[in-house]
């Protein structure tokens, strides 16, 4: 049974074709970052104009790359939240259409469903191995900690109080006079710098609960940066992103690991835009190897937005039969 999954749910256009292994046949993204930056953010106008010009083609070509001829999709699926309402809407109608068009079922998906299956996605363990454990979902707009006991089995145990992990980086980097989006620029940055040097709050570290905080980060960072003299940052850029960096991380593993210890499992996942952050990779390894708890990394292709994510979660859903609400409208706000 093969899946054509669309994904349009903020700045990337992707199509991805699902095979009843749930193996990928194809997985592409048209990411339109470089209309957005002079913008220093995603501008919701410019993303649906892109989605719309580049949906069709993009989904002809995911037919030519997987091999396979539109009669041999048995399902169509589109991410149907949370996101930009304007871009939610083009992927969503498209792929309703589409499935009109060739007489199959369509079904919609939360897009955070898809970033907790996608470490799935590096074809290295059946479903099976994954549950229960811990997820950690952390990308632009989400910072997520779930316990999860089967793939549509989970529940949140906590989450970020205000800005996600992926803002933190991107306004941080803004700070810095980084472009957009600066998590993968302080990423870089920060290879070559010390952690140790300058230090910045850690949100809720001390606290009991599962739940986030990085507003303060951003405040310190800005506060900080006004009282240094001219030329500060330039000289001292990979110290301050390794410091940056370092408090979000600290306490993204932290209280990961702490609940997989309170939960009792022994698996952790993590997936989402950040994690393809290197110092977030090194810490969970190191951390989870110290404690004994087996730990799945998404593949960084499949980390930031994409439609096999999609794909997979409607692989995984329709075994149970198309759920009754598979045709509802698109839901910007939707919950997880
Ligand atoms: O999952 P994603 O593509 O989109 C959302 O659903 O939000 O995540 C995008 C986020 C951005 O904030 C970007 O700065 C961050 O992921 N990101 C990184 C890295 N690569 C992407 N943050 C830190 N280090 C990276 N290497
Ligand atoms: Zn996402």
């Amino acid at each position: 049974m093969n899946v054509l999954a669309i994904e349009s749910s903020c700045d990337e256009t992707s199509v991805a074709i699902v095979d009843a292994g749930k193996n990928v046949l194809a997985n592409l993204v048209s990411s339109q970052i470089a209309e957005h930056r002079p913008y220093g953010g995603v501008v919701p106008e410019i993303a649906a104009r892109a989605h719309l010009e580049i949906i069709s083609p993009l989904v002809d070509r995911a037919f030519a790359e997987a091999k396979i001829s539109p009669e041999q999709i048995a399902l169509v699926a589109a991410t149907r939240g949370p996101g930009l309402a304007s871009s939610l809407l083009i992927g969503h109608s498209f792929a309703k259409g589409l499935a009109l068009s060739l007489g199959k079922p369509f079904i919609g998906i939360n897009h955070l469903h898809g970033h907790l299956l996608s470490p799935l996605l590096s074809g290295q363990m059946a479903a099976s191995d994954l549950f229960p454990n811990i997820s950690l979902i952390v990308s632009g707009g989400h910072t997520l900690l779930l316990h999860v006991r089967a793939a549509d089995d989970f529940e949140k145990i906590g989450s970020t109080l205000d800005d996600a992990a992926g803002e933190a980086f991107d306004k941080t980097a803004k700070l810095l006079g980084l472009d957009y989006p600066g998590g993968p620029l302080i990423d870089h940055h920060a290879g070559t710098g010390d952690p140790t040097l300058y230090e910045f709050p850690r949100g809720l570290a001390r606290h009991p609960n599962y739940d986030f905080s990085f507003s303060g980060l951003k405040t310190a960072v800005r506060y900080f940066l006004e009282k240094q003299p001219p030329g500060f940052i330039a000289g001292n850029l990979p110290d301050l992103c390794a410091g940056i960096q370092e408090s979000i991380c600290s306490v993204l593993v932290d209280k990961t690991v702490r609940a997989a210890k309170d939960y009792q499992v022994k698996t952790v996942t993590v997936s989402g835009g950040v994690s393809c952050n290197s110092r977030l990779r090194g810490l969970f390894e190191t951390t989870c190897f110290e404690r004994g708890l087996q730990l799945h990394l998404c593949p960084p292709l499949f980390s930031t937005d994409n439609a096999a994510m999609i794909g997979l979660v409607a692989a995984h859903l329709s075994e149970k039969g198309i759920p009754a609400d598979a045709n509802a409208d698109i839901a910007p706000n939707l919950g997880f």
